[in-house]
């Protein structure tokens, strides 16, 4: 019985050494040290001994208990430590490494340019407003001297609201130019506005058109207002975006609502005038529409053109960034894709 005793005892203690974790060591518990197991079962028997062994062998197995139980508390310690310790490396913290970068966002292109573009006016005293991508026949057409059915209207693929004609009829602005109505029926000389804002055309897109762009429009009406006001503030526009040393070209044009009417071009950037592909072999590029308000104009918003004269002029914006950064494709600018939109 003793000798089975102390086997049990190696035993427990040979198992006990390769255990490694809490779970192995409740069943090494169980296995020893539980009531219906190992040594309380070994106890039991000991009815079937005398008494002298009963002694002794129930003294030895007590002392095995004690040393086991005992055994059993510093081992469990020592697993829990070691799971502390390892959950504590595992989950360390390197304070020291560096952060990882958070993307940050940034301004669309055209934003950008709308931006610039108006820094430059507001500091030759141009005030910035905005108005209604939804306008009314009359503010797009009529108040700007194109009536129903002139054929001016067919510079404008209009894209309309409201299916009947007439000045009530609703559409989506084909160009900034009806804000200088409104303006001018809110505001009595001297004016000095820029308006920009979005534009419609009913169009197919290709490279280089879209069905909706962004325009800025500009106007100035005080006494005294000439063309020669309206070269001087566009050469300085243009100098100031496209560099000092950019040619400005002024040639007659046609617009209902100016007269006289010019088209604004600068020479061609990328080949500086003796012509390619982007600007069609002619080395220059047409930037913006522009004239003298028509007196028609001025009288219909009830200001007298014998007393006040002004300027206007409409400028595109897409084609400032792609003339810039030789962007051939305005698709790529509303379509929404990062890796282009991020070079900006
Ligand atoms: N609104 C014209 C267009 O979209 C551009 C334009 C031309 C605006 C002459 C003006 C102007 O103010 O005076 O084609």
């Amino acid at each position: 019985m003793l000798e089975q005793l102390e086997e049990l005892h190696t035993q427990a203690l040979n198992e006990l050494g390769k255990i490694d974790n809490i779970a192995e060591l409740e069943s090494w518990r169980v296995c020893y040290l539980g009531k219906k197991k190992g040594l309380p079962q070994i106890l039991r028997s000991l009815s079937t001994l005398s008494l002298e062994e009963r002694k002794r062998v129930g003294a030895k197995a007590n002392e095995i208990k004690k040393s086991l139980e005992l055994i059993l508390t510093e081992k469990k310690r020592g697993l829990e430590e070691a799971s502390v310790i390892s959950l504590v490396d595992r989950e360390k913290l390197d304070v020291t490494l560096p952060g990882r970068p958070i993307p940050t966002g940034r301004l669309h292109p055209i934003t950008q340019t709308l931006e610039e573009i108006c820094d430059v006016f507001k500091n030759m005293g141009f005030q910035v407003v905005e108005g209604p991508d939804v306008e009314w026949d009359y503010y797009n057409f009529e108040a700007l001297n194109i009536p129903q059915h002139h054929p001016a209207r067919d510079m404008f693929a209009t894209l309309w609201i409201d299916s009947e004609v007439g000045e009530k009829s609703r559409l989506l602005r084909t160009h900034t130019s009806p804000m200088q109505i409104r303006i001018m029926e809110q505001s009595r000389p001297p004016i000095r506005v820029i308006v920009p804002g979005r534009t419609y055309r009913y169009e197919a897109t290709d490279a280089t058109h879209e069905s909706m762009f962004y325009q800025v429009e500009g106007l100035a009406v005080d006494e005294n207002i000439t063309l020669a006001n309206l070269k001087s503030t566009l050469f300085e526009f243009c100098h100031y975006l496209f560099g000092e040393e950019t040619k400005v070209r002024f040639r007659c044009d046609y617009f209902p609502f100016v007269e006289p009417g010019v088209e604004v071009a600068i020479q061609c950037l990328s080949c500086h005038g003796t012509g390619c592909r982007l600007c069609a072999y002619t080395g220059w590029i047409e930037i913006l529409g522009a004239g003298m308000v028509h007196s028609d104009v001025l009288k219909r918003v009830g200001i007298d053109p014998e007393i006040y004269t002004g300027f206007a002029f409409g400028l595109g914006v897409e084609r400032i960034p792609m003339l810039r950064y030789g962007i051939d494709e305005i698709r790529l600018f509303y379509s929404n894709d990062l890796r282009f939109l991020k070079q900006f």
